[in-house]
């Protein structure tokens, strides 16, 4: 049997890792395809490096672009990758990123089966480009893997009635393995001089925030007026549409950080801020609540207890959820029915 792996933005250099190790343990033949979507090194290689994933057979050095520009550019390299290699049994892909749509695309037009990790997701959103490749890539998959029960039930809705699968959640495993090696390897004094406990995280990188100067303005208002430091880790994206000289001494700005650091720095924390998808699950799963700066989310199973609650980008709203606290137990969410997710993942794939 071989796979061939299509990944090239960092949640899937993560979400690709375990599934990775898994391959490999049942002895698996797998071929990585790198889109070159993302490219600097804290955005790519130190993932490929702190994960212990293969090295991709192939990167297709895509880099940034409008998204035709970009999703274009990585399916002629695809096509030409895929039509000059043996036929594989299974084109892998992850999340919601123009390398998952531009995979989809066009290995099924080639005949080729599709398996989709994270499928079914929805944030009923179209105006997201994610909420946009979700949909057509679980459309155009023959097996679904799906994180939730929720994630089931969309398909499920959808009309969708083949090939799908409660797997778990691929990101609690890699938060469950990943954790152990962070407490090992990173301490928090390589990324921050402040205490644990004492500061906020924050993160920014959705184009809803970062392209519209008003939310990404009104963000960073709040981040400012909190009664604690708040460390952002900053995309490149972000970077870009920042005035970096007006940005206020309470908001510690360092590089983009790697896979490990993330999880101490989750960890470390009072409370997480963020737009992102994967750090919503982290942040609960570590026990740290958390202030979504969206105006919906994809997992609603965080919101149980007030763990996690979306603010959109006012900053009042945001002030006033960060003060707020949760009720309970951190909820539960995105175990495999049994085993791990990946383990689960790779039964299916080897049918
Ligand atoms: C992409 C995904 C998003 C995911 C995110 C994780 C899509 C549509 N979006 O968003 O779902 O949550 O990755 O980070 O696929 N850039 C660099 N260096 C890099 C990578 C990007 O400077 O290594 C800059 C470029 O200026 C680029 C911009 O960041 O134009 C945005 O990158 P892009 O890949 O278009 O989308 P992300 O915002 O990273």
């Amino acid at each position: 049997m071989r796979v061939v792996t299509v990944v090239g933005a960092r949640p899937q250099f993560i979400k690709a890792a375990v599934v990775s190790n898994a391959l490999r343990d049942a002895g698996i033949s797998e071929e990585i395809v790198h889109t070159g979507q993302h490219y600097d090194a804290n955005m790519s290689a130190v993932f490929f490096d702190e994960l212990d994933i293969p090295a991709p057979t192939h990167n297709l050095e895509v880099g940034s672009g409008s998204h035709a520009a970009q999703t274009g550019a990585m399916m002629m390299g695809l096509e030409s990758f895929l039509g000059s290699h043996s036929r594989p049994d299974w084109v892998l892909v992850y999340g919601d990123t123009n390398s998952t749509i531009a995979a989809a695309i066009v290995a099924s037009k080639m005949d080729l089966p599709v398996a989709h990790v994270e499928a079914g997701l929805r944030s009923f959103n179209l105006r997201m480009p994610e909420e946009i490749n979700r949909i057509v890539t679980d459309r155009l998959s023959t097996l679904l893997f799906c994180p939730t029960q929720t994630a089931v039930d969309h398909l499920d809705r959808e009309g969708m009635q083949h090939g799908i699968h409660l797997t778990g959640d691929v990101m609690l495993d890699a938060t469950r393995t990943y954790s152990r090696r962070a407490a090992e390897r990173v301490s928090l004094k390589s990324l921050t001089k402040l205490e644990k406990d004492t500061f906020y995280l924050g993160t920014i990188h959705r184009a809803e925030n970062t392209d519209n100067p008003a939310r990404l303005a009104s963000i960073l208002q709040a981040f400012s007026d909190l009664e604690a430091p708040i460390v952002l880790p900053l995309h490149p994206r972000t970077r870009s549409k920042l005035d970096l000289s007006s940005i206020g001494t309470s908001i510690q700005l360092i590089e983009p950080v790697s896979y490990l650091s993330m999880l101490t720095l989750i960890s470390s924390s009072i409370k997480v801020l963020t737009d992102s998808g994967g750090l919503q699950k982290e942040a609960i799963w570590l026990g740290k609540p958390c202030v979504t700066l969206r105006d919906e989310t994809e997992w609603t199973e965080t919101l149980a207890g007030g763990w996690n609650q979306v603010t959109g980008a006012d900053s009042d709203a945001i002030l006033s959820a960060v003060k707020a606290n949760p009720e309970g137990e951190a909820p539960q969410f995105g175990e495999a029915p049994e085993g791990s997710a990946s383990s689960e993942i790779v039964q299916l794939l080897s049918g």
